[in-house]
């Protein structure tokens, strides 16, 4: 499976970081209506959107889950540029309820689940398949558990798993290169290509601080 180098476990690993996150986010949508936190930042999110929306070879209708959906909002601005069959899952029942509210407010039919992405598969999915797969900063934070070696080996077979012939999967992460997520998925999937994201200059070398890559199915 994946050859490359194990992160250290961090709190960002941890079901009680995120339950804490979006205790606080739910508050603050409560008080005041803010959404929380774009992880990544709006650009990476409507570079995502963008290609979704603008691919020929993927059809509106097709099932999309979104994985680790966190406040829903990638998932509701998928919905809005037209998809008909969105899905977020999370494992934090607190995003869930969080994402559901949020959703409700813009009156959206994207659905969203508890489920946990690495262990009850078949509780979520019940043999769905997808035609479109988006991570953002899930497998980041899967590969940040205590878990994690096997974590990530599941996570890879599992989306193989639940995606349709020619479906497509994309991710974003600042944990990895593109190089080493290239790695740790290809076995699976045909490399299409990465999406630009800004890149910023520190100590004097120019590098990415977000990767987005484009997978189809083998
Ligand atoms: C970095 S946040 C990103 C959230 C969302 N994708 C976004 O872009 O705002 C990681 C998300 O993954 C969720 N998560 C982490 N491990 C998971 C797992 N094994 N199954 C399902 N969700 C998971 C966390 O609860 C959190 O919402």
């Amino acid at each position: 499976m994946s050859q490359t180098a194990d992160l250290e476990p961090s709190a960002l690993g941890k079901k009680e970081f995120w339950d804490d996150q979006y205790q606080l986010e739910l508050e603050n949508f409560h008080d005041h209506g803010d959404e929380g936190e774009v992880w990544f930042g709006n650009l990476v999110m409507n570079r995502i959107v963008k290609w979704c929306s603008s691919s020929e070879s993927i059809d509106k209708k097709t099932p999309v889950l979104d994985v680790g959906s966190g406040n829903g909002l990638l998932a509701l601005e998928i919905s809005r540029k037209g998809f008909l069959n969105v899905l977020g899952i999370d494992y934090s029942e607190t995003a869930v309820q969080l994402s559901r509210e949020i959703a409700k407010e813009s009156s959206s039919h994207v659905r969203l689940k508890f489920a946990i992405f690495c262990r009850n598969l078949a509780a979520f999915s019940k043999g769905s398949k997808f035609g479109l797969i988006l991570d953002k900063g899930t497998y980041d934070a899967i590969s940040l558990s205590d878990n994690a070696v096997e974590d990530r080996g599941k996570y890879v077979e599992n989306i193989h798993s639940i995606m349709l012939p020619n479906s497509f999967f994309l991710i974003a992460t600042c944990n990895w290169t593109m190089e080493e997520i290239v790695q740790s998925f290809l076995p699976y999937f045909c490399f299409v290509e990465t999406i630009p994201t800004p890149s910023f200059q520190f100590g004097g070398k120019q590098g990415n601080n977000v990767s987005i890559v484009v997978f189809k199915r083998n």
